[in-house]
């Protein structure tokens, strides 16, 4: 029998140049001895001041990948986690814990703080001094997850797992992963990404051993996949999946070894497994350093190479540029995404079908752009509702018929209709203009601006650097 690796060339030769290629990349992202020094100490430092401070009931534990050893260099942030009883009631617990939290900040050393909101609200320490930022996250103190209170509650016996079942070469494995998806756009399970999670990175390594198997395994990925990690094999069938759980919603499980209830990999996109595919692909067709980073462009030469590439194939660039409030992106985000969502239906109503659709978002601005041919509308297809819907069918008639402009699709009637909106432009302003259209809670009208190619520098880089993600694959 002829082994799917060797048929695809995997042979030695090109074991070792994988090996090469990783000999160079690991020096780079694992954190150096310092950091490692530097980390430990900030984080007992910051664990004996919350000793200080917390009741005995309340247990202190270092969770995350600086716990687990399978952070990236220059990227690590310390995860403390504050255990209270289960019969804390959640509310107070979440109030206590930010009020010890805050007890350890020490301004005198540089120390400001930020209130985040997840699960529980969390206080995110920041040491300007160090450039070391720790989240102090209130959980429950808990065993086994059937004891779960809280989603953050796992995160415990995250740590536990981890720590048994993986070596020191396969934490490094795990920082290849986590930066090989960070390099495409891919890591992070938060809504702007959609991708793969830090645990969720070392589950899949525990699966497939290595980051090389794993992005064989990804590279000629079928979906549904459902890995069940504490069996160490893929399911196959609904059979054979945990019962009573409607897993085969998703196409890709992965089920959390000590949590059969959930997937870990609910937060990733069917956009981001493919763009891990193919990342996959092109590492393996031409394993190479610059490969394993991605497609790189510098900032100017992309910016230049892409608008000739707008300009060759004569695309207008949509734009609104949007001044917004800082508030999470784990909020925000969406909402900008609904907004242009709303906007591209418009469009697509109105006859013009956006090339490529867009958005962008730091901490003060957000942009939208839709990529458009250039186009004049002057009739648009309206559909009406079935015939057999009297009342309506017989309204729409009426309202819609000037003779010879009607017709069939099926028994939808349909009416052709002077457009009215000539071109994308005018139904952009009109949408501002329309007290209907409505916006999204913490987006306001009188902070969007539009722009038509000519975009000043402050919206431009967001959409250049949407437009380089979205085709940098
Ligand atoms: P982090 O987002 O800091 O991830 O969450 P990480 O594993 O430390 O990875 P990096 O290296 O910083 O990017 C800390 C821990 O919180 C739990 C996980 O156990 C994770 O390891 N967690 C986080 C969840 O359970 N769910 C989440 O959505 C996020
Ligand atoms: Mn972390």
């Amino acid at each position: 029998m002829v082994s799917k690796i060797s048929k695809k060339g995997y042979g030695s030769e090109k074991e070792s140049k994988f090996k090469n290629i990783f000999n160079k990349i690991l020096p780079e992202i694992r954190p150096t001895a310092e950091e490692i020094e530097e980390l430990n100490a900030y984080s007992n430092d910051l664990m004996g001041r919350l000793k200080k401070v917390v009741p005995k009931d309340v247990e202190i534990i270092l969770a995350g990948s600086v716990a687990r050893g399978t952070q990236i260099r220059g990227n690590s942030d310390i995860d403390i986690f504050l255990l209270f009883p289960k019969t804390t009631e959640e509310r107070l617990m979440e109030k206590k814990a930010l009020v010890l939290a805050r007890k350890i900040v020490k301004k005198g050393y540089g120390e400001t703080f930020v209130i985040n909101y997840a699960e529980h609200p969390y206080l995110k320490l920041i040491s300007k001094k160090l450039d070391i930022s720790a989240d102090i996250v209130p959980a429950f103190k808990i065993e086994d997850s059937a004891d779960m209170g809280t989603a953050v509650d796992r995160t415990q016996l995250h740590n536990i797992f981890v720590k048994n079942h993986l070596n020191e070469k396969q934490k490094d494995d795990v920082r290849l992963l986590k930066y090989f998806l960070r390099a495409n756009g891919i890591y992070g399970a938060e809504s702007r990404i959609e991708g793969f999670s830090g645990y969720l990175c070392e589950l899949l390594i525990c699966h497939y051993g290595s980051f090389l198997e794993f992005i064989k395994s990804f590279a000629d990925l079928e979906l549904p996949l459902v890995l069940d990690i504490i069996k160490g094999k893929q399911i196959r069938s609904a059979d054979e999946a945990p019962k009573d759980i409607d897993f085969f919603k998703s196409e890709f499980i992965v089920i959390d070894p000590t949590d059969k209830w959930r997937n870990v990999a609910a937060s990733v996109s069917r956009e981001s497994i493919s763009r891990l595919v193919i990342a996959s692909r092109r590492l393996l067709d031409k394993p190479s350093v610059n490969n394993f980073y991605g497609i790189k462009y510098s900032d100017e030469n992309s910016r230049s190479s892409l608008s000739r590439m707008l300009q060759k194939y004569e695309i207008d660039v949509y734009a609104i540029g949007i001044e917004v409030q800082a508030i999470s992106e784990d909020t925000l985000w969406p909402q900008v995404k609904r907004l242009r969502g709303k906007f591209s239906d418009s469009l697509k109503r109105n006859g013009f079908e956006p090339l490529l659709e867009l958005q962008n978002l730091t901490k003060d601005r957000a942009a939208i752009a839709f990529l458009m041919n250039k186009k004049e509308v002057h009739a648009n297809v309206i559909e009406g509702p079935s015939v057999f819907m009297k009342k309506g069918s017989y309204a729409f008639y009426k309202k819609h018929s000037k003779g010879q402009n009607m017709f069939l699709n099926g028994d939808k009637l349909c009416s052709i209709e002077k457009s009215k909106y000539e071109n994308a432009d005018a139904l952009i302003k009109s949408a501002f203009k329309d007290p209907s259209f409505s916006f999204p809670p913490d987006i306001r009208k009188r902070n969007c601006r539009i722009f038509i190619n000519r975009i000043p520098e402050e919206y431009a880089k967001l959409v250049y650097s949407a437009l380089l993600q979205k085709t940098g694959i």
